[in-house]
């Protein structure tokens, strides 16, 4: 009976593919009302021009900076463009940390603090006088209007600062450069780290017309026709589209596979003062479900929450949750991939919870969090499936031989044999090759900003 106690958590979570397939459909038809002219307001699957139309043509040259805010990683990066093969050569970069506080607090604080790394970086470089173009990966859903001029719509993955939303992004990091103004940065490109995820594996594949990201968030860009972006006049060539794919599922289209603890994630408990970030955080924002289900910000709490409902259930533990297990985000998602990788993590991780658990109660910890994580992989294959199944009858071909671009801690830190698999499954006409990214999406910024300016300069 203890066996089938388990076996009902487990099937909770797994899909067929008829409803993988399923899911596909459903997001191409959301695909199409994002692309529509007006309808993308209201649309879950937001669909937003990037204003990057063309891959590098190689005549592209000269020294860059990059910013690469909204991963795990705050990054400042000096980038140097090669006109000869087509090299892009990463100078240097360092890494910058935010504090949690500064995560919520205004968005005047965070963008100074943006401005004082670039500065302390610059000042480190011997570049400060030099006033180089900038590419800027913002990894935020926005609303692009030019390059560089980029609204945000709404705050993810934690972030939560007054005063930005509805604001132009490239705006308020040059006004707190100003303010400080000891230094001043050359023309700047704005791009979704998707889209420099896209362009910095493009130059070393040209063939790479898709960037998608799965770590903290999830999200993917891919090149569409201009024709079907309605919102952008001009019916020639292409134009990058970033979908925000996280946000399939706001309109409720993904309600019939939620599980119980998908939704519990959104209402998880507040502890005051204890761990303010996580309570704060999903108190303010409410998740998008397709990223819910997928990103490294929530599977680590979907299993937390799992366990201690099979604790209570009397189905691990000996019906004991420890105080670290019932604490909300205490249950990190670098554990899952820990943990799939071998029992003995496995016994290691629940011994620093504090559980008493036993041989029997190892595995099972174990299959849950091969259980989440193969939905996770299998979800993103339905999603990734249904744009290479777009382009390939946008271009009205029986078989397609594309690069996906990839970058994210999940995606580094699992096994990617079954999003592989669901994937061919999904899309049999097509032919994926996956190209993790070097040095992450700054190379890929910078070679926007580099093409932008090689065009500003061609017609200006
Ligand atoms: C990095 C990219 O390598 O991966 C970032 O440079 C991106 O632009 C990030 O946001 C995504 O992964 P994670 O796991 O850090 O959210
Ligand atoms: C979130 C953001 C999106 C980003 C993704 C991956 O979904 O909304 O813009 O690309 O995370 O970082």
């Amino acid at each position: 009976s203890e066996e089938l106690g388990v076996e009902k958590y487990l099937q909770l979570f797994q899909l067929s593919p008829e409803m993988l397939q399923e899911v596909s459909a459903r997001l191409r038809k959301d695909l199409l009302r994002g692309l529509g002219k007006h309808s993308h307001h209201k649309a879950p699957v937001k669909m937003l021009p990037t204003f990057v139309r063309a891959t590098p043509d190689g005549t592209e040259k000269g020294d860059f900076l990059a910013l690469d805010l909204g991963g795990t990683n705050f990054r400042v990066l000096h980038v140097r463009v090669e006109e000869e093969a087509q090299k892009v050569l990463k100078m240097d970069s360092q890494i910058c940390a935010i504090p949690q506080e500064m995560m919520l607090g205004t968005g005047e604080q965070l963008f100074d603090h943006i401005a004082t790394c670039l500065g302390d970086f610059l000042e480190s470089q011997n570049l400060k006088g030099k006033t180089l173009p900038l590419g800027f990966t913002f990894s935020f859903p926005c609303e692009q209007l030019e390059i560089d001029k980029s609204i945000l719509i709404r705050w993810t993955k934690g972030f939560n600062c007054s005063g930005v939303e509805g604001k132009d992004v490239v705006q308020l990091l040059k006004e707190a450069i100003h303010r400080r103004g000891d230094y001043d940065i050359g023309s700047v490109a704005m791009v979704n780290d998707t889209v420099g995820t896209m362009m910095s594996c493009g130059y070393r594949d040209q063939s790479c017309e898709i960037g998608m990201i799965i770590g903290t968030g999830t999200n993917a860009c891919y090149m569409e026709e201009m024709k079907n972006v309605k919102r952008i006049e001009g019916a020639d060539g292409r134009m990058c589209i970033n979908t925000e794919w996280g946000g399939f599922g706001d309109d409720g289209s993904l309600d019939d596979i939620l599980t119980e603890f998908d939704v519990e994630v959104d209402k998880t408990s507040i502890n005051p003062g204890v761990h303010m970030y996580v309570s704060q955080l999903f108190r303010i924002i409410t998740p998008p479900p397709f990223e819910k289900m997928i990103s490294g910000m929530y599977l680590g709490e979907i299993v937390r929450l799992v366990l201690v409902k099979m604790t209570k259930d009397k189905l691990l533990f000996k019906g004991q949750i420890s105080e670290t297990l019932g604490t909300p985000g205490q249950f990190e998602t670098k554990f899952i991939s820990e943990i799939e990788d071998g029992l003995e993590n496995a016994k290691k991780i629940l011994t620093e919870l504090g559980l008493d658990w036993d041989p029997v109660d190892a595995c099972v910890v174990r299959l849950v969090c091969d259980t989440i994580s193969s939905r996770s992989a299998r979800l993103c294959a339905a999603a990734l499936a249904t744009l290479v199944n777009r382009i390939r009858n946008n271009r009205k071909l029986d078989h397609l031989k594309t690069t996906v671009g990839v970058d994210g801690t999940v995606y580094r830190k699992h096994p990617t044999s079954k999003l592989q698999k669901a994937v061919r499954l999904l899309a049999p006409q097509c032919d994926i090759t996956f190209l993790v990214s070097e040095d992450g999406s700054g190379k890929g910024a910078a070679m926007v900003t580099a093409v932008a300016q090689r065009l500003a300069h061609q017609f200006p």
